[in-house]
């Protein structure tokens, strides 16, 4: 018997074309390992109302982790219309399976790595090396909801501002979600050899759930005295990261802050091709490429895999295999840095799996 089990849920457009590049280098590797592909995207909403089957959630419990390639998403109204006409009207509603995974799993960290590769013609700059950790299963992702507002709402001290007719979206942050990030954060600085971590936040405005994330901030940096305590709006964060990079480390941040300024660090390492996440619980963990489907692109294996490579990488250091990950690191780096072998994006003309096979063979 294999000794890890993956469930490989390559999803929908790309996915299938990344996740065939990361078998080529996880083989190279030879990870020890057994991969088990499950149904998950569009597909599965379609045809019977569930882009994530029970099945698939199943499987995952009967595996050691996930890689995840991609997933379709569409607004409700065009969801519902491409559901199978015994399916219409029957109440499905569309949410996304990867915000669902990582609730169910309570894959509470999400860490994204935005590493300016030596040579890559995308640097914004070279010598970037930022790492975000994302809270990744409560904030405004947290699914509470009201659209319309229940007439009860209406009773509690405050809710007179709100009329009737508003959507409300609750913002949920608890004292122990953000404690497991921030501390998340801080270990990763201290085992790692990090100088600052940056908490993310708008408390000035968002005074309750942003302010809570501050305090607890506040509060855990002190048992890490050697590392410098930082934090910044997120909004003026933004404009800092353009111009300061290099002034920032570890950045911790609520839910929707930390999608938004993942987004921004990555474009600054080279965009969609190099953003990778490491979707991580205290029981389980997926794996995978930040970008979506790309559907013009599917099958056509032109994508850049580096961001499902690096991804790969971090289920190789989830799993313990820590000489693996820094030689897939360093063949990574290798062919960046010489540039032979680029997909469309770093303006060269290799196909995903050439890219992959370059950089499996700088694996010894
Ligand atoms: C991400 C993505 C997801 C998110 C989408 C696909 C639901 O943007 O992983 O950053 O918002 O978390
Ligand atoms: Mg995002």
């Amino acid at each position: 018997m294999a000794k890890y089990r993956i469930a490989w849920l390559p999803g929908d457009g790309i996915g299938k074309d990344v996740l065939d590049a990361a078998k080529i280098v996880l083989a190279k590797i030879g990870l020890d390992a057994e991969y088990l592909p499950g149904d998950i995207g569009w597909e599965f909403w379609c045809t019977e109302g569930d882009p994530l089957p029970k099945r698939t959630i199943q499987l995952m419990k009967d595996t050691d982790c996930a890689m995840f390639g991609a997933i379709t998403s569409k607004p409700s109204t065009i969801a519902n219309s491409e559901l199978i006409p015994e399916l219409q009207n029957k109440g499905y509603v569309y949410r996304s399976p990867i915000v669902r995974i990582r609730q169910k799993f309570d894959l509470y960290i999400c860490k994204r790595p935005c590493r300016a590769y030596p040579g890559n013609p995308l640097n914004y700059k070279e010598g970037i090396d930022i790492v975000v950790f994302r809270e990744n299963t409560e904030g405004l992702y947290a699914g509470v909801e009201f659209f319309p507002i229940p007439d009860e709402m209406f009773n509690i001290k405050g809710m007179e501002k709100v009329p009737k007719d508003a959507a409300i979206s609750l913002k949920v942050n608890t004292p122990k979600g953000c404690a497991r990030i921030i501390k998340t954060a801080f270990e990763f600085a201290r085992a790692n050899n990090r100088k600052k971590v940056t908490c993310v936040h708008k408390a000035n405005v968002v005074r309750a759930t942003d302010g809570l994330f501050l305090k607890k901030f506040n509060e855990i940096a002190k048992d890490y005295p050697e590392i410098e305590p930082d934090n910044a709006n997120v909004d003026s964060l933004c404009q800092w990261l353009l111009k300061r990079p290099f002034n920032y480390d570890v950045l911790v941040a609520p839910n929707l802050y930390g999608d938004i300024i993942s987004d921004l660090c990555a474009q600054m390492v080279g965009g969609l091709g190099f953003g990778a996440s490491a979707n991580i619980g205290d029981d389980y963990a997926l794996f995978e490429p930040t970008h979506g489907s790309a559907p013009k692109y599917a099958g056509q294996y032109k994508v850049n895999p580096i961001a499902t490579i690096i991804a790969s990488r971090m289920m190789l250091e989830y799993l313990g295999e820590v000489d693996a990950a820094r030689s897939l690191e360093k063949a990574v780096e290798e062919v960046i840095k010489e540039g032979r072998v680029r997909t469309y994006d770093m303006g060269g003309n290799a196909t995903t799996l050439e890219m992959a096979q370059a950089i499996a063979d700088k694996i010894s």
